[in-house]
C-alpha cells in the first residue's frame, strides 16, 4: 500500500513517512502480534496489554511493507498480486526519492533522513539488502539518468562523500590514509554553516561509480567498528551528494546538497536515561541523537507558535551538519521505521510521536547559487562587456592599438580562468577514475579467490556490515592474529584478540582450526582448546566478540541460504551452551511468554557485551567480573505470582570479593564508559605514554565506570504463608530461602505466633472453626525470626553479614533485622507483635491468600546496613504493630488518576464484600434448612453441629502438628547431600543415611495420614449415630 496525505502541504513541511516492516525470525519465533494497521495516510497503534487503548496518527505517506509480498525469481520483494497493499522499494522510492531527486534538480537543498529503533528497517529503506535496493542507490541511478538526458541543456558535476558520526567523531568512510584519531573536525563558515573540514568530495558520473564507493565506505565502517570495538547501530551514516548543475546557455548555475543520513537506532538513546547512575556522563550516550531530538521538539514547538529561546543545534555534531535540513534551507522528508510486533510497541509508540513532531517543522528552502558559479557567471559578464567595446572601437574607426591590447590580454585570461575552473573538475574526476578501476579490479580478484578457496566471513550485529569483510585461507598453514609481519599470517583487530591467536591449516581440502595458548575460541557455541576440523557454516568467534562464518570449499557450498546465521544465531547458540535455551519446539508452537521472551532477547543482546566488559576489565587490569543474571527468575511474590523477571548485571571484583548489581539501563551505561576507558587507554599505548601514568586505568574511584560504593544485596527471598493466623493456628517453618535464579541461599527458621495482646501465645482452645469471627475484632499475632542456617554468602566470604527484611499487610516501609556478621549461622531471635485492632475482610483474605516475604540481604564490608524507617509506622499503647487501619476518608483520595483507580477499587471490593455477606447469609440459612429437614428438629441440628466441628479441628490441628514436623524431616533430606571430598565409602554411608532419612520420612507421613483417615471416619461415624440414620 502506497498511499500519500490527500490534502495538500504547505511545500517546505518536513515531510514524514512512516514504514512497517515484516517479522523477523525473533518475532516470528516468539508468535508475535501485529499491533500495526493501516489505512490510507492513517496508521493505529494497539496497546497489546490493554487492547481498546490505541493511538492514531496522521502522516503524508504510510507504507504497509508488512505481509502481502512474495519473493519473485530475481529475488525481489513485490506485492503478491499486482495492485496489492505491499509497499516495495519502487514505491517508496517513487514517492520519497523522486521527490528528493526533483528538488535537487531545481536547485534546492534536500534531506532524507531514516529514524527507529534498532532492526526496524533503516538501511533497508535508505540502502537495502541485496537485490533490493533502497533509496540511496536508486536515487543514483535516477539522478546519472537524469543527467544525461539533460546533456545537451548543461553540464552536471556530482561530488560523493560518506561519512560516519560516532561517539561525536566525525570518520570519513571513503578516506584513504590513516584515521585520525580524534576524528575530522567540523567547522563553520559564514557563508557554508557548519561542514566538515578535509572531508574527501569524489567525483562521480556513473551509479554503479557510486555504488562501488557505497560498498568502500561500508568495508571502512566495518573494520573500524572492529578494530575500536564500536557498535554500529549507535553510530549515524551520512551520505552527502553535491551536485552541481552549469547552464552554459543560461549563464546560470544551481547547486545542492542532498543529505541522506541513516540513524543510530533510536532506543539506545533512552535505555541510558531512564535510570539514575552515579556517572552521569554516560546520558549522552549518543549526544547527537538526543540533541536531534530536543532541536526538532524545539522546531516543533517553534511551529506551534510557542516561544523558544534557543535550538540546540551546536550541542552536537550531527545538528551541526543538518542545521540547513532542520528548519533551514532544505526540503526534507523523514522515514520512520517500525516493528509490527506486540513486544515493541513501547520503540514503534515512541518512535511514531518522534515523527510527528518532526512533521511540524517547517523549512524555508531557497534556489541555491555558489560563489564558483557566479564568478564564471561574472567573468563571462565581463567577457562579454569587453568584446562589446572592442568591437565598439573598432566601429568607431579608432586605432588605439595599446588599449585594445590591453583588452585582448584580460579577455584571455579571463577565459583561461574560465576554463581552468572547468578542467578542474575534468582533472578530479580522471583521477576518481583511475581509483575506481584499481578498486574494480581488487574486487574481480576477491570474487575469484571466493570461487577457489575456503574463508571466514565477518558477521555483525548489524546486518548492513555482515558478509563485508572476507578472509581466505588457501592452502597451508595461516596465523591468525593481531600479528600481521609474516607472510603467512590473517591480520584481524578486536577485542581480546592475541598478537599470535589460532592457527588454520589448509591441507588436502581440509581446514582445521588450532587455538594458541591463552586465546579465546569459540566454535558452534562451544569453547575449543584443541585443534578442530571445521565443517561448511561452522560459527567462530574468536576473541571475545569477533564473529565469522566458516564458508568452505566451493564443492561443499550447495545452496544453502547463508543468512539465517545471522549475530542473533551465533549469539543464542552461546546462550544454549550455557543453558539458556528458547527451545525451538515452544518457540515453534507460539505459545512463548512475550515477557519471557524480552528477557531471552535481552539476554543473548547483553552477552557480546559482557563477554567485552570483562576484556576490556582485564586488559585494564580493574579486577572486577561481569555476570549476566535473570532477577527473579525462581521467585513469585507474596501471592505467589511470578514476579517480572528481568536482566541484570552481576559484578565482582576478584580481590575484595564485593559484589554489585546492576540493571541493564545501568550496565549499558557503564559500558559506553567503559569503551571510552579504554579507547583512550589504546591511545595512550599507542603514543607510547605506557611507561608511567596509564592515566586512563588509573581513574580517581569517583569516575571509574568499573567501581561502585558498595550496597546491601538481595540474596534471596522466602514465603511464610499466613493461613494459619485466620484460623488462630501457630506455625513453625524452616523456610529455604531461594535466591533470583532458584539456588538455596539459606534456611530460615521463623515462626508465626497468634497471641494475645500481651503477647502470651493463643492455646488450643482459642483455635477457630470459622475464621470470619476474626472480623471487626482486635487480632494479635507475632512473627518470629529465630535463625539463619547454612548462609552460601557469608561461607564464600566470612568478612560479610546478613539482615532480613520483611513487608506486611498495609505497612508502607520495610522492617530489618539487625544486622549478624561473620557466621554462616546467625542467631536472630528477632520477634514483632502486629495488633490488629479491627480486623477487616481485606486482612482476612489477605492472611488466607498471602504470605509474609522474607528478604535476606548481604552485608558486605563498608556498607551500611539497612534499617527500619518507622516514621509511618503506627503502634499500640503496649508497643505492638498496628496493621489493618481503616483506610483515608474518600475526600482525600480524590484528585489523581491513581487515586480514582484506588476509589474505583476501594468501590468494588465493598460490593464484593456486600455480595459476601448475603451469599454467607443464604448459605447459613440453606444449612439450617438441610439440618431441620434431616432431623425434623432444627434445635438438635444446631446443637450438635458445633461438637462436630470441634471435633473435625482438633483431627486437624493434630495432624497439622505432625505435619510440621514431617515438614522438617523433608528440609532434612533436602539439605543432606554428599561432602564433596567423600571417597567411594563416603558415598554409601551417605546413601545409607538417606535411606535412613528416608525411611523415617515415609513412616512419619504414613502415621499422620493414617491418624487423620482414622480420626475423620470416626467422626462420621458419630455423626451419623447422632443423626439417627443408623437407628
Ligand atoms: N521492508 C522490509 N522488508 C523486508 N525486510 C526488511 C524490511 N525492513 C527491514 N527488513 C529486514 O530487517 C532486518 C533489519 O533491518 P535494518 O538493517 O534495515 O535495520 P536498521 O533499522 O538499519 O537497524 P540498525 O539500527 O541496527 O542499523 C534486515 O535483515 C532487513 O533485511
Ligand atoms: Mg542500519
Amino acid at each position: 500500500m502506497r498511499a500519500k496525505a490527500s490534502e495538500v502541504h504547505n511545500k517546505d513541511c518536513v515531510k514524514v513517512a512512516v514504514r512497517v516492516r515484516p517479522f523477523n525470525k525473533r518475532e516470528q519465533d516468539a508468535g508475535s502480534r501485529c499491533i500495526v494497521s493501516m489505512a490510507s495516510t492513517s496508521i493505529s497503534i494497539q496497546d497489546p496489554r490493554e487492547s481498546q487503548n490505541r493511538r492514531a496518527f496522521c502522516f503524508d505517506y504510510a507504507y504497509w511493507s508488512h505481509s502481502g509480498f512474495v519473493r519473485d525469481h530475481r529475488g525481489l520483494y513485490v506485492p503478491e498480486e499486482p495492485g496489492g497493499r505491499y509497499a516495495d522499494q519502487n514505491s517508496v522510492f517513487q514517492d520519497l526519492g523522486e521527490g528528493i531527486l526533483e528538488n535537487a534538480l531545481q536547485g534546492y537543498n534536500a534531506t532524507l533522513l531514516a529514524y527507529g529503533q534498532t532492526g526496524s528497517g533503516k538501511s533497508y529503506s535508505m540502502m537495502g539488502y541485496g537485490p533490493n535496493k533502497g533509496l540511496v542507490p536508486k536515487l543514483c541511478e535516477r539522478l546519472f539518468q537524469a543527467i544525461r538526458e539533460n546533456q545537451e541543456s548543461g553540464q552536471c558535476q556530482v561530488f560523493f562523500s560518506m561519512l560516519e558520526i560516532y561517539n561525536e567523531q566525525v570518520v570519513d568512510l571513503l578516506s584513504r590514509g590513516s584515521r585520525n584519531p580524534g576524528g575530522l573536525r567540523v567547522r563553520e563558515e559564514q557563508q557554508r554553516g557548519f561542514y566538515v573540514e578535509g572531508l574527501r568530495m569524489i567525483p562521480c558520473e556513473s551509479a554503479p561509480q557510486v555504488e562501488q564507493l557505497m560498498e568502500q565506505g561500508t568495508r571502512t565502517r566495518t573494520t573500524a567498528a572492529t578494530h575500536v570495538n564500536a557498535n554500529s547501530s549507535r553510530s549515524h551514516m551520512l551520505i552527502i551528494l553535491q551536485l552541481k548543475q552549469i547552464f552554459s546557455k543560461e549563464s546560470t548555475t544551481k547547486q545542492s546538497n542532498i543529505n541522506l543520513v541513516d540513524l543510530a537506532g533510536s532506543e539506545r538513546q533512552r535505555s541510558s536515561g531512564s535510570e539514575a547512575d552515579r556517572l552521569k556522563e554516560g546520558t549522552a550516550i549518543n549526544l547527537s541523537l538526543t540533541t536531534l531530538g530536543n532541536v526538532i521538539s524545539a522546531l516543533a514547538d517553534v511551529a506551534v507558535g510557542k516561544r523558544v529561546v534557543h535550538i540546540p543545534y551546536r550541542d552536537s555534531v550531527l545538528t551541526k551538519l543538518l542545521q540547513s535540513a532542520l528548519g533551514g534551507n532544505s526540503r526534507t522528508v523523514m522515514i520512520a521505521t517500525l516493528s509490527p510486533a506486540d513486544i515493541c510497541y513501547e520503540e514503534s509508540l515512541s518512535t511514531l510521536r518522534y515523527a510527528e513532531r518532526a512533521k511540524r517543522i517547517q523549512n524555508r528552502a531557497v534556489v541555491n547559487e555558489s560563489p564558483t558559479e557566479r564568478l564564471v557567471k561574472e567573468l563571462k559578464a565581463e567577457n562579454a562587456r569587453l568584446l562589446q567595446r572592442l568591437s565598439r572601437m573598432g566601429q568607431e574607426g579608432r586605432r588605439a592599438s595599446e588599449e585594445t591590447k590591453e583588452l585582448r590580454q584580460l579577455l584571455t585570461h579571463n577565459e583561461l580562468q574560465i576554463r581552468a575552473i572547468q578542467t578542474l573538475w575534468e582533472q578530479h574526476l580522471q583521477e576518481a577514475l583511475k581509483d575506481w578501476e584499481q578498486q574494480y579490479a581488487t574486487l574481480t580478484q576477491e570474487r575469484r579467490m571466493m570461487q577457489m578457496h575456503p574463508y571466514i566471513l565477518n558477521i555483525n550485529e548489524d546486518a548492513q556490515l555482515s558478509g563485508v569483510v572476507k578472509l581466505f585461507i588457501q592452502e597451508g598453514e595461516w596465523i591468525i592474529g593481531l600479528f600481521d609481519s609474516s607472510q603467512r599470517s590473517i591480520s584481524i583487530k578486536g577485542l581480546g584478540i592475541q598478537e599470535r591467536h589460532a592457527v588454520f591449516r589448509n591441507e588436502k581440502r581440509r581446514v582445521t582450526l588450532t587455538p594458541l595458548p591463552g586465546s579465546k575460541v569459540i566454535v558452534n557455541g562451544n569453547a575449543v582448546y584443541q585443534t578442530t576440523e571445521l565443517q561448511h557454516l561452522d560459527r567462530l568467534i574468536l576473541g571475545s566478540n569477533s564473529t565469522y562464518l566458516f564458508i568452505g570449499y566451493p564443492s561443499e557450498r550447495g545452496a544453502d541460504d547463508w543468512s539465517r546465521y545471522d549475530y542473533d544465531y551465533f549469539q543464542s547458540e552461546l546462550a544454549a551452551a550455557e543453558g539458556i535455551h528458547l527451545g525451538e519446539s515452544s518457540a515453534g508452537s507460539n505459545q512463548t511468554d512475550p515477557s519471557l521472551l524480552a528477557v531471552f532477547y535481552d539476554y543473548i543482546k547483553l552477552m557480546p557485551m559482557v563477554a567485552e566488559a570483562n576484556q576490556m576489565s582485564q586488559e585494564l587490569n580493574k579486577g572486577v567480573e561481569f555476570k549476566l543474571e535473570i532477577k527473579n527468575l525462581a521467585l513469585s511474590d507474596s501471592r505467589g505470582h511470578d514476579l517480572q523477571k528481568d536482566i541484570v548485571v552481576r559484578v565482582t571484583s576478584r580481590g575484595s570479593k564485593q559484589v554489585w548489581v546492576w540493571s541493564k539501563a545501568k550496565f549499558v551505561n557503564r559500558k559506553f564508559l567503559m569503551e571510552e576507558v579504554y579507547q583512550q587507554f589504546q591511545a595512550e599505548q599507542r603514543e607510547g605514554e605506557r611507561a608511567e601514568g596509564l592515566s586512563a586505568v588509573a581513574l580517581p574511584r569517583e569516575k571509574d565506570p568499573f567501581w561502585d560504593p558498595v550496597e546491601p544485596l538481595l540474596l534471596g527471598m522466602a514465603h511464610l504463608w499466613l493461613q494459619s493466623l485466620a484460623f488462630h493456628i501457630p506455625l513453625e517453618e524452616q523456610l529455604e530461602v531461594l535466591g533470583s535464579e532458584g539456588t538455596e541461599e539459606a534456611i530460615l527458621q521463623a515462626q508465626l505466633v497468634p497471641c494475645t495482646s500481651t503477647g502470651l501465645p493463643l492455646g488450643e482452645d482459642d483455635i477457630l472453626i470459622d475464621p470470619t469471627e476474626v472480623l471487626g475484632r482486635r487480632l494479635d499475632f507475632q512473627l518470629v525470626l529465630d535463625q539463619c542456617c547454612g548462609v552460601r554468602w557469608i561461607k564464600e566470604a566470612r568478612n560479610r553479614g546478613v539482615q532480613i527484611g520483611f513487608r506486611l499487610f498495609d505497612c508502607s516501609q520495610p522492617l530489618y533485622t539487625p544486622a549478624v556478621w561473620h557466621n554462616i549461622n546467625p542467631l536472630l531471635d528477632h520477634r514483632v507483635h502486629f495488633t490488629s485492632l479491627c480486623t477487616s475482610q481485606r486482612l482476612l483474605d489477605y492472611l488466607q491468600s498471602s504470605a509474609v516475604v522474607v528478604e535476606l540481604w548481604g552485608l558486605q564490608e563498608g556498607c551500611t546496613s539497612l534499617s527500619s524507617s518507622l516514621e509511618a509506622v503506627k503502634m499500640t499503647a503496649e508497643g505492638t504493630f498496628i496493621i489493618d487501619e481503616p483506610g483515608p476518608p474518600e475526600t482525600a483520595a480524590a484528585g489523581s488518576g491513581l487515586s480514582g483507580s484506588i476509589r474505583a477499587l476501594q468501590r468494588d471490593l465493598e460490593e464484593l464484600r456486600s455480595v459476601n455477606v448475603s451469599l454467607r447469609k443464604e448459605n447459613q440459612s440453606l444449612r439450617e434448612q438441610l439440618n431441620s429437614a434431616k432431623n425434623g428438629e432444627g434445635v438438635r441440628g444446631r446443637s450438635m453441629r458445633p461438637s462436630c466441628d470441634a471435633e473435625f479441628a482438633r483431627a486437624l490441628k493434630v495432624f497439622y502438628h505432625s505435619m510440621t514436623s514431617v515438614r522438617a524431616q523433608l528440609q532434612r533430606l533436602h539439605r543432606h547431600r554428599p561432602s564433596e571430598e567423600s571417597d567411594l565409602l563416603g558415598l554409601r554411608l551417605f546413601v545409607d543415611e538417606q535411606s535412613r532419612l528416608l525411611k523415617d520420612f515415609s513412616e512419619q507421613l504414613e502415621q499422620s495420614v493414617s491418624t487423620l483417615k482414622q480420626d475423620v471416619a470416626a467422626i462420621v461415624r458419630r455423626k451419623r449415630e447422632r443423626s439417627g440414620i443408623w437407628s
